[in-house]
């Protein structure tokens, strides 16, 4: 394979930035050097046979998009994207690695589980995907399986104290899988919401006639996401597993993070661009059934609470650990549809693979991240947290070559008709401008976006086994 060099760029790492190139060899990266620096003894770019001049741009790790839900089934129907449609559009927006959640419905082995998801992404991925495990029935066998999953490469494992009757698991179903978890070191992640709490209060609304979308929002109230936060911790706490709460959007809900973490306690936090951008009054209240775009759980929260301005500033603080797009994607046609006149039937679920590398770097521009921390939230620490690093979420020699080179200087427009390659009917991010452009992208040192244009292929992407989270706290 050949041997490529970044020349003239800034490598951002999640600690600093500076002139440097980069020679990739093969799949992975052979230096970073001084620019000019012959070091090596030899002539780097007349030794290449590619060359990439990234002058006055940015060269970052791909980014690692740790919560994605391609081709789930969920709500009645399937998530629209396929593994192929899904990192092709993930990669147009510089990410090259996802790692997907595998669902194990009631009955079904997690070994099964897994093998299942195997079957759908294998030979479709455009980029690197990793799997973490959706323990949807805590039983013996499967608190068994988790163990073979681990030496499997699939290290951490979900629960949901939501959706009860589908995902939902009581508090000594936890804790029994927090306990096999601390056992094996697996990461356990959680959907931390009351949801036998909320299912009271959306048949309530639903008999008031209480119908749109925006209903959906009403009946998901914060206590309701700070109660399970806080209930999820202290199981943490009592087994001595290591808790990641997923899609965090109250602000409550991370302040119950922030004091575990400032007591010590291996507690982390994930959110995603629509709870930084979005709001309850905004998308899920629009008109007539527009809101249904927007339906999604943990639900947007209303800017008026002020709950977008507390995520940003966790994400400054480092409670907020991660940023992952959650890409659940449904059409409107067909799919939200199934939601008219009864917000309860929407199926659950945002797309926004594409976006997130866009979406965090306007923060950047908008001052309310630094750039490396950009670099850390997105690339670095999911890299990290889900045991990819350093093959993964950072630009040093014997990492893989998955790269970005982002143009600060350069302007995306999102919106279907314009930068949208997700198998979406619209866009939940629709007019948003970006003041920054991924123009080039490499996974595993193939070129695979060419400025702004796609030379990748479906199968180049290949499952990655991943280790035990490293360095956590
Ligand atoms: O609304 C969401 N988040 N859909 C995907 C499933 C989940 O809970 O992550
Ligand atoms: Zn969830
Ligand atoms: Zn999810």
């Amino acid at each position: 394979m050949a041997r490529t060099f970044i020349r003239g760029g800034t490598v951002v790492s999640a600690t600093g930035s500076q002139l440097l190139d980069v020679l990739i060899d093969g799949e992975t990266i052979a230096a970073v050097v001084r620019p000019g620096s012959t070091a090596l003894g030899v002539d780097l770019a007349a030794n290449a046979e590619v060359v990439i001049d990234a002058t006055g741009k940015y060269v970052i790790p791909g980014g690692v998009d740790g919560h994605t839900h391609m081709q789930m089934p969920f709500g009645g129907t399937e998530a629209s994207d396929t593994f192929e449609t899904g990192t092709r559009a993930a990669v147009f927006g510089g990410t090259t690695t996802i790692v997907d959640f595998v669902v194990q419905t009631p009955g079904v082995r997690l070994q099964d589980a897994l093998a299942s998801w195997h079957d759908k992404a294998s030979g479709r991925c455009a980029i690197d995907y990793g799997f973490h495990q959706i323990v949807g029935e805590v039983t013996d066998e499967s608190l068994k399986g988790m163990a073979e999953l681990v030496s499997e490469g699939v290290t951490s494992f979900k629960l949901f104290m939501a959706y009860p009757g589908v995902f939902y698991s009581d508090d000594g179903k936890i804790l029994r899988a927090m306990q096999t978890g601390a056992e094996l070191g697996a990461l356990l992640m959680m959907h931390a919401e009351n949801g036998i709490a909320i299912d009271v209060l959306v048949a309530q609304a639903l008999r008031r006639g209480e119908t749109a979308p925006y209903y959906h929002g009403v009946t998901r109230p914060w206590q309701l996401e700070e109660e399970a936060t806080h209930r999820a911790i202290m199981l943490a706490q009592v087994t001595g597993a290591p808790l990641y709460i997923v899609h965090v959007s109250a602000k409550q809900a991370l302040e119950q993070i922030a004091q575990a973490r400032g007591n010590g306690h291996n507690v982390f936090g994930e959110t995603c661009p629509q709870y930084l951008y979005l709001s309850l009054e905004e998308q899920l209240g629009a008109p007539g059934f527009e809101g249904a775009k927007w339906v999604c759980s943990t639900p947007l929260r209303a800017r008026a609470e002020g709950h977008q301005d507390e995520l940003w500033r966790y994400l400054r603080t480092g409670d907020v650990t991660t940023v992952a797009t959650d890409h659940c994607p449904f059409c409107m046609k067909d799919q939200k549809e199934r939601g008219i006149g009864d917000f309860s039937k929407i199926p659950n679920g945002i797309g926004g693979v594409e976006h997130r590398m866009d979406l965090m770097f306007q923060g950047v521009k908008d001052g309310r991240l630094a750039l490396e921390r950009w670099v850390d939230v997105c690339c670095t620490t999911p890299a990290r947290m889900f045991g990819m690093y350093p093959r993964k979420g950072v630009i040093s020699p014997g990492a893989d070559a998955d790269i970005v080179v982002y143009d600060p200087n350069g302007h995306t427009s999102i919106g279907v008709g314009k930068t949208h390659h997700m198998n979406m009917d619209y866009s939940a991010y629709e007019g948003f401008e970006i003041d920054g452009h991924v123009d080039t992208v490499l996974s595993r040192g193939r070129v695979v976006v060419d400025d702004g244009r796609y030379v990748g292929s479906a199968g180049h992407g290949r499952f990655v086994r991943r280790a035990l989270s490293q360095n956590l706290i």
